[in-house]
């Protein structure tokens, strides 16, 4: 059986510097409610996590590994801000509940269900902004391995399907990363 709180504790430990904040986070800050808070899920050891807070917004990170919360936590100790990290499963639990933010962040991992129950977790006009790379990828990348990539136009497809979320940008496309990825940002509207 895997355990991926393991894995990813050694993968965190084995690389402990974040690594730069993602790109579509400059480029979709339009959309952003100019304050709030904001959760990065799945967020590791707060590369775009400490972005937000470093822009004033009270951000939380979710994620299964303790190694990622506790170097996201330094990093933040160190920039002065604060971060409030959550050890989660999202496989398991979904995210956590009673708990809702005015933006959600979710980058380099793939979880359906997580986006489908996006308003579950969001405050009204609550902006998620999603960032995956498509199978095309695979065309340059070994990794991330298919099961982890979005079909070809799969995001046109999960961006029309989201209930009560309206699409403000969606696309997929080579990027600066050198990365195939989709990109979709929405926003709730009930
Ligand atoms: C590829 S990394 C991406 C990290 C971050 N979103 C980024 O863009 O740099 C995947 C992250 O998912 C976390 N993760 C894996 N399985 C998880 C789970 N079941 N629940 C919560 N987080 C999980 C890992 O610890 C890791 O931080």
């Amino acid at each position: 059986m895997t355990n991926p709180e393991g894995l990813w504790d050694k993968r965190y430990s084995e690389n402990p510097t974040p690594n730069a904040p993602s790109e579509f986070l400059e480029v979709f800050e339009q959309y952003l409610p100019h304050g709030g808070t904001c959760v990065d899920i799945a967020g590791g050891n707060g590369r775009n996590a400490l972005w937000f807070a470093k822009k004033g917004y009270v951000t939380s990170v979710v994620d299964i590994s303790t190694v990622a919360l506790n170097q996201a936590t330094k990093s933040a100790e160190k920039q002065d801000v604060e971060l409030e990290c959550i050890h989660w499963d999202i496989e398991k639990d979904l995210m956590p509940p009673e708990r809702k933010w005015d933006i959600a962040l979710l980058t380099l991992f793939l979880n359906r269900e997580i986006l489908r129950s996006a308003t579950q977790y969001l405050n009204a006009d609550g902006v998620l902004l999603f960032a995956q790379p498509t199978k095309k990828n695979l065309e340059r990348h070994e990794h991330p391995g298919e099961r982890f990539l979005l079909d070809p136009r799969e995001i046109f497809e999960i961006g029309e399907s989201l209930k009560d979320m309206e699409t403000l940008h969606v696309d997929e496309a080579w990027r600066d990363s050198e990365r195939h990825e989709a990109w979709l940002v929405c926003k709730k509207v009930v």
